[in-house]
């Protein structure tokens, strides 16, 4: 290499230094949940939901599994299944593999694109009758989409609406509703209010995946946005807020230390934390309230035997 080149192993993404030192630099400090879904994090991602502590995924399957074609509303039929974050196929087969489904036409909106494609060719091997329309976008934003007449059902599996909190969750179903209009039916899936017990061994596995999960958005932020994070001066810890009712996921610094973070200086405090995700478990009924708020009425809703995880057929009201 000539040597009045220099080497740059990963070069500093604007967009990404620009929103880490914006929750760096606030009080107190947070990372926005969208910067652990790079390779390692997805990858993270797919380890945890195979956890023993983590009951959410196999839950849902299994509820989704046995209810069957119950939670199809009578009469439909050439119908059109809209899910919201849908870059991974597995919770939708378990409506779409179905003999009787009535769904024609998926509809999967995700901002992961190339994850999208890959699973229209896989979908299509399997269904070939099934339309699939990957739509690329954030589904937070209201969307004007391109469904056919007909039906429709939104689906939005994973508990994935915990991670919204109240005043977002609203808003988010509002604007599911106004894009899948008037004829149109909600599937929501959701973790449930319960004790801390069962709720914190479930972030904070034994195996420390979820802490690796965690830790891995400052080394993308050291890739990324030009950071020196010292990983083992930080420590994973989700913690439960009883008056929130929710796991908040934090990033503890174990020591007073200073981070560079594209060149400027970040001072930490010894257990000071970094705030990266929060996880609501509402209850059955403020579930269905945030629902109705936005113009859903509950139709009809179903538990595990356990009582851990929660299934909601909404209807637009
Ligand atoms: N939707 C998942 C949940 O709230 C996301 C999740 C699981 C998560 N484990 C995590 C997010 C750990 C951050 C850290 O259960």
């Amino acid at each position: 290499m000539p040597n009045d080149t220099a080497f740059v192993p990963h070069p500093v993404r604007a967009d990404i230094l620009a929103i880490a030192l914006a929750g760096l630099t606030a009080s107190p400090k947070t990372l926005p949940a969208m910067l652990f879904y790079d390779d390692e994090g997805c990858r993270l991602f797919y380890e945890i939901t195979r956890l023993p502590e983590y009951y959410l995924t196999r839950t849902e399957t299994a509820l989704l599994s046995s209810l069957g074609s119950a939670v199809v509303p009578d009469g439909f039929h050439d119908a059109v299944l809209v899910e919201f974050g849908g870059s991974d196929e597995a919770k939708a087969r378990i409506l779409l593999d179905r003999a009787d489904s009535p769904f024609t036409t998926y509809v999967p909106i995700d901002v992961a694109g190339p994850a999208m494609t890959d699973m229209q060719a896989r979908l299509s091997e399997i269904h070939p009758a099934l339309t699939v329309v990957p739509v690329v976008a954030d589904f937070m934003q209201p969307l004007s989409l391109p469904l056919p007449a007909g039906p429709r059902m939104g689906f939005f599996p994973g508990s994935t609406i915990g991670n919204l909190d109240p005043v977002s969750a609203t808003r988010f179903l509002t604007a599911a509703r106004e894009s899948l209009g008037s004829d149109s039916w909600f599937l929501l899936g959701a973790d449930l209010r319960k004790s801390p017990k069962i709720l914190l061994p479930a972030y904070n596995d034994a195996s420390g995946v979820t802490a690796a999960f965690n830790l891995n958005m400052l080394l993308r932020l050291n890739r990324e946005a030009g950071a020196d994070f010292e990983l083992d001066r930080f420590r994973h810890e989700a913690v439960w807020n009883d008056r929130e009712s929710r796991i908040e996921m934090h990033l503890f610094s174990t020591k007073d230390q200073v981070v560079s973070v594209g060149g400027q200086d970040i001072a930490f405090r010894e257990g000071e934390s970094i705030h990266t995700e929060n996880s609501y478990k509402h209850t059955r009924e403020k579930l269905i309230s945030i629902a109705a708020e936005a113009g859903w009425a509950i139709y009809q809703a179903w538990e595990d035997p356990a009582g851990l995880f929660g299934v909601m057929l909404f209807r637009a009201g």
